[in-house]
């Protein structure tokens, strides 16, 4: 979704905002700008397409001034063009303003604007607003702006300047995220930390209708009655590096390799052996668990998949009955909850629309609702009773790979938290279970070596069009994930099926040639996998297998094999999406896709 970055200070604001768009560039973009206060007026500088083009545009007719708002925008309303693209001006440009989120009322706001006699220049529902600041403008920019959004319906996070008052940034968020950056007589607003990391790591973590006033001696908060507001400074611990590719070819690749590190970041100081799971923040009392009669798992793509191995694994330790829901479905379809309904929404960002939605829908019907996200502050954090973090650290290529890798741990803790409080299975199989998972990060070392085989696979096979992945239980699971990767980065069409489904109708999809990847991890269901994988290699499938060791007998059926260390069959998804996720990542290379930023997808999707 959309950037936005502010700078007030002392330096030159252009270079500043250029770089922290930047470090924004993940979330998905189709165009660039921004708007610098010169000698009290406002220049702007937008166009469609990469930052590159802004910067190229900026250095042939640079803009000098300490103050200025950039933006990133990924088309909603009207077409990627220059005129579409951010800041948006009132008339004689004497406000300018950055906005990710949607106007839902924009329609209604134009006509009333238009009959006051405001013309408009964009397809935008973005340009309401300068026009709406300028109404309500009377000298007091903050006071404008807080006119303005008290008739704003939808999500927002907007950066404003104004030509009146050239020493000033103001800004809010509604349901979109916005941070500010408090550096060294120099200030920032950025839609995401990254953004900011190289100028300073304190920050504050704005909540809804808080409102933030810049200028050059330091920032004040508001809340929407205009009353000031203190907030703690958030010290940001991860390194600026976290935010850059160190050494690798792309973010995808290296955030592929720091899952063992997440895994272990993940569980630290919550699974230890002799001690019983500790989660800070989790607040339910042993008989609040105990009442818990149903639980729905809601989350959107990656992270659903993520929910679906949360099914198995909470239902098989703690023997309570999960759904699992899309979280787009979820909100529309009228779900059975009660003051005993669970809800655990899993989400990265943190920002996801749908997911929110789902969250409030449970809430609003009496649900307890625990947030698994990757972003503290992010407004699923603030919303639900309950969360646990993933310590994924930020991930920046699109496509999810780090951050599902520890939404899956995230989903073991819970599931053995609950079977601790709910006494589902015995002391020892917990400290048994839990040995084991303090095992996995080793393990996923060792499948991060399979590079080669995967790579290898992945040239002979990038070619093609379509593809299946075929798994059963936690594997099917799994194939999933698989899939949706490959979808996302190589643009390679392709279908996951339970094993046992294939007879009923996708078999008829098996020619000579077609690749397979079949996952047969689970050793309860090893032979009935070995079954299905006949059946394939029968009708002329080419196929690559995933299998523990142990069953090198398995190459008797299949065209390639890779190995994943021995582990209970219970935890086979931390490992097998690792194999899953490489040979997405070199099919797209091979195929010259744009790895980390696939086309059509952006990596925060804050609206519906
Ligand atoms: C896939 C991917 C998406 C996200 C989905 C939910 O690689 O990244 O499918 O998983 O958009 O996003 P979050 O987790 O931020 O709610």
């Amino acid at each position: 979704m959309c950037g936005i970055v502010g700078y007030i200070g002392k330096r030159q604001a252009s270079p500043i905002l250029v770089e922290g768009l930047s470090k924004l560039e993940y979330r998905g973009y189709d165009s660039a700008g921004v708007a610098i206060i010169e000698e009290d007026e406002i220049k702007t500088t937008k166009c469609k397409g990469r930052l590159l083009n802004l910067e190229g545009k900026l250095s042939n007719d640079p803009i000098k001034g300490n103050i200025g708002i950039g933006h990133t925008r990924w088309a909603t309303h009207g077409e990627p063009s220059d005129k579409n693209s951010h800041p948006h001006s009132n008339e004689n440009e004497s406000i300018s303003v950055v906005h990710n989120g949607i106007i839902e009322n924009y329609l209604q706001l134009r006509e009333w604007l238009t009959s006051k006699g405001y013309k408009f220049v964009s397809e935008t529902d973005t340009e309401v607003i300068p026009h709406l600041v300028d109404y309500y403008y009377k000298g007091d920019l903050l006071k404008a702006v807080m006119a303005a959004t008290s008739k704003m319906e939808g999500s927002y996070a907007i950066g404003v300047v104004c030509s009146k008052e050239p020493d000033k940034v103001v800004a809010v968020r509604k349901d979109s995220p916005l941070i500010v950056g408090i550096g060294e007589d120099e200030y920032f607003i950025a839609s995401d930390i990254p953004a900011v990391l190289n100028h300073t790591r304190n920050v504050y973590l704005l909540n809804d209708k808080e409102f933030v006033l810049m200028t050059k001696d330091g920032v004040k908060l508001f809340n929407e009655d205009g009353e000031g507001i203190n907030k703690e400074v958030y010290h940001v611990t991860w390194n600026a590096d976290a935010a850059e590719k160190g050494g690798y070819e792309h973010f995808m690749l290296k955030e592929i390799h720091e899952q063992p590190k997440v895994m272990r970041d993940t569980m630290t100081s919550r699974v230890m052996l002799g001690k019983n799971i500790t989660l800070d923040d989790i607040k339910m009392t042993k008989e609040e668990i105990h009442n818990i009669n149903k639980v729905y798992i809601v989350a959107c793509g990656t992270a659903y998949h993520a929910g679906i191995v949360g099914k198995y694994v909470i239902e098989k330790l703690a023997r309570i009955p999960v759904e699992v829901d899309i979280a787009s479905e979820f909100r529309y379809r009228n779900p059975i909850v009660d003051k005993n309904t669970l809800m655990i929404v899993i989400s990265q960002s943190g920002e996801t629309a749908d997911t929110l939605a789902a969250l409030r829908e449970a809430k609003s019907q009496g649900a307890r609702v625990i947030a698994v996200t990757n972003v503290v502050g992010s407004s699923v954090s603030r919303e639900a009773d309950d969360i646990l973090y993933t310590w994924a650290g930020p991930e920046i290529a699109v496509a999810s790979t780090k951050a599902y890798e520890t939404q899956l741990v995230a989903m073991y803790i819970i599931g053995l938290f609950f079977a601790e409080n709910k006494g589902t299975l015995s002391k020892e199989k917990i400290e048994e279970l839990k040995a084991e998972m303090l095992a996995l990060p080793e393990k996923a070392e060792e499948c991060l070596k399979h590079k080669e085989v995967v790579q290898k696979f992945a040239s002979k096979t990038y070619m093609h069009k379509d593809m299946f992945f075929l798994g059963r239980g936690l594997d099917y699971a799994v194939a999933m994930e698989g899939s949706l990767k490959l979808k996302e980065i190589s643009y390679i069409h392709s279908e996951a099926y339970a094993g046992g489904e294939l007879k009923h109708g996708p078999i008829a999809l098996i020619e000579k040639g077609t690749i397979v990847i079949a996952l047969a991890t689970q050793e309860d269901l090893f032979e009935k996998m070995v079954s299905n994988i006949k059946e394939v290699k029968t009708r002329g499938a080419k196929v690559l297998a995933l299998a523990l060791e142990g069953h090198e007998d398995i190459e008797k059926t299949v065209d390639s094999t890779i190995y994943l260390p021995k582990v209970n069959s219970l935890f086979t998804p931390l490992l097998s999406v690792i194999p899953l996720q490489l040979y997405s990542y070199y099919a797209a290379v091979q195929k010259g896709c744009d790895v980390d930023k696939p086309r059509n997808l952006a990596k925060s999707v804050t609206v519906e």
